[in-house]
């Protein structure tokens, strides 16, 4: 007999996971980052069409399938699907969204590992071990392994003692933690010379950028962005909504999530692009010779920490928080995407959690450290692979699923639970013909244009 499934205690415990999934390095380092290189306010503006009009429709795709199946991905496509051609595509897409969880993951653990090194040096600065807070600072494959395998070794940690005593306790302790940090490091920045220029760039859209010729990338952009931000197309949602419970509304929760991810990808963007600029009136090079920003990697890495530097004491304190605040974020995505092979292996092999966690932890782990000794041949290959093509194809399969494959009124069904008056709603109008026809189209279009 396998163990019982487990479940969210609350939908507070389900908001704080789902949203603890949601915000991550994709807000804080992603969103500021696209704004400041697709020319600012614009892409503020497009990015918070793409996130409502074609993210949250997959959101609920995904949410009301894994509440219906109550499965991982796998078993709940191929559940909802009719006949041997559909099981199939079922179980061929719930795998493909297990391998792109995986994928994430274990580039993403690379970049929260360099995340926890920075966190690590402030404190052997202030101890005046100027040696090891060097090699912290320092890009080497020795660091890199060692602080992976460290973020790994928490991430892995937090599943293995499952959804509610793992996911939704230490969600629910870091995600107000992460909004605590975030809301003190703007107020400290935004007191900075400097940073109302970064906060102009940021608010006041450059209607240049919307021109015909600028438009097709800003808009694929911000759908890459919408999608890698809300943890769409991979199972994260679909394996969180299956630990939801039947008496809550999938519409008003999806909504809420939605809503804390774009506000704090909002809120986040506060605090960088004005300390892009209090570095530079600080002396640090943010534009290269032709006037772009520089690598994006080299914000976080370089340009805040020269910021740090320039504070002096208070410097490695300005560090210590925002460094925490980017491991915070990082953790409470990585352990949805380690939940999603996880739950598979545990309900597939029938193994408990205890066993499958460091079993599938220890692979995805190997791929990292793979990824860390050819870094400059496969970084950026699979993130591209993963976020460009994987999560966008596997977001209009899902549509598909819930709009074409699966029996009608079951779907209905399902969103009816918890939410009896949901016939006098808007979504309920709008939303089962568009995620059928309109987000499949949407998403296709935006894709076929990138890929040209
Ligand atoms: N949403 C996370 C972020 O913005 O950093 C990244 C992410 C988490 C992507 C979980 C995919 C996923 F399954």
């Amino acid at each position: 007999m396998s163990a019982p499934r487990g479940q969210f205690s609350s939908n507070i415990g389900f908001l704080m996971a789902a949203a603890g999934s949601a915000v991550g390095l994709g807000n804080i380092w992603g969103f500021p980052t696209n704004v400041a290189a697709n020319g600012g306010a614009a892409f503020v503006l497009v990015y918070l069409i793409m996130a409502f009009l074609l993210a949250y429709p997959v959101l609920m795709a995904e949410l009301t399938i894994g509440r219906h199946a109550r499965r991982n991905m796998v078993q709940a496509l191929r559940g909802i699907a009719t006949g041997p051609i559909n099981r199939f595509l079922g179980g061929l897409t719930g795998f493909g969204g297990i391998l792109v969880a995986s994928l994430i993951l274990s580039f993403y653990a690379i970049v929260a590992g360099w995340m926890v090194a920075h966190l690590a040096e402030p404190f052997f600065s202030l101890a005046g071990v100027e040696g090891t807070a060097e090699w912290l600072s320092a890009n080497s494959t020795a660091r890199n392994l060692t602080f992976t395998a460290l973020f790994s070794a928490l991430t892995m940690l937090i599943i293995a003692s499952g959804v509610e005593k793992g996911i939704e306790r230490w969600s629910t302790l870091l995600m107000p933690s992460l909004m605590v940090l975030l809301l003190l490091l703007i107020v400290y920045v935004l007191t900075q010379e400097g940073a109302m220029e970064g906060l102009k760039v940021y608010l006041i859209p450059d209607l240049n950028q919307l021109s015909p010729e600028l438009l097709p990338e800003l808009l694929i952009d911000a759908m890459g962005q919408a999608f890698f931000s809300l943890s769409l197309g991979v199972g994260t949602m679909l394996i969180y909504g299956s630990y939801l419970s039947r008496q809550e509304s999938l519409p008003r929760l999806g909504v809420l999530v939605t809503l804390i991810d774009v506000g704090i990808a909002f809120t986040a963007g506060l605090l960088i692009l004005p300390a892009m600029y209090v570095a530079r009136e600080a002396g640090t090079e943010i534009f290269d010779k032709a006037g772009n920003l520089i690598a994006e990697d080299q914000l976080v890495l370089q340009v805040l920490p020269a910021l740090f530097d320039t504070m002096g004491t208070a410097g490695l304190f300005v560090a210590i928080a925002f460094f925490a605040l980017m491991v915070i974020a990082s953790l409470t995505s990585s352990i949805s995407m380690l939940e999603v092979p996880v739950a598979f292996t545990i309900e597939n092999l029938k193994i408990p959690r205890r066993l499958a966690t460091p079993l599938v932890g220890l692979v995805i782990f190997a791929i990292s450290s793979l990824i860390i000794f050819n870094f400059k041949a496969l970084f950026l290959l699979i993130v591209t692979i993963a976020t460009k093509f994987g999560q966008p194809l596997l977001g209009v399969a899902l549509c598909i699923f819930a709009g074409w494959i699966w029996r009608r009124d079951q779907l209905l069904a399902e969103l009816k639970k918890g939410h009896e008056d949901i016939e006098q709603t808007l979504f309920w109008k709008i939303w089962p013909w568009y995620v059928r026809i309109v987000c499949p189209l949407l998403i296709l279009t935006a894709f076929a244009q990138s890929v040209m």
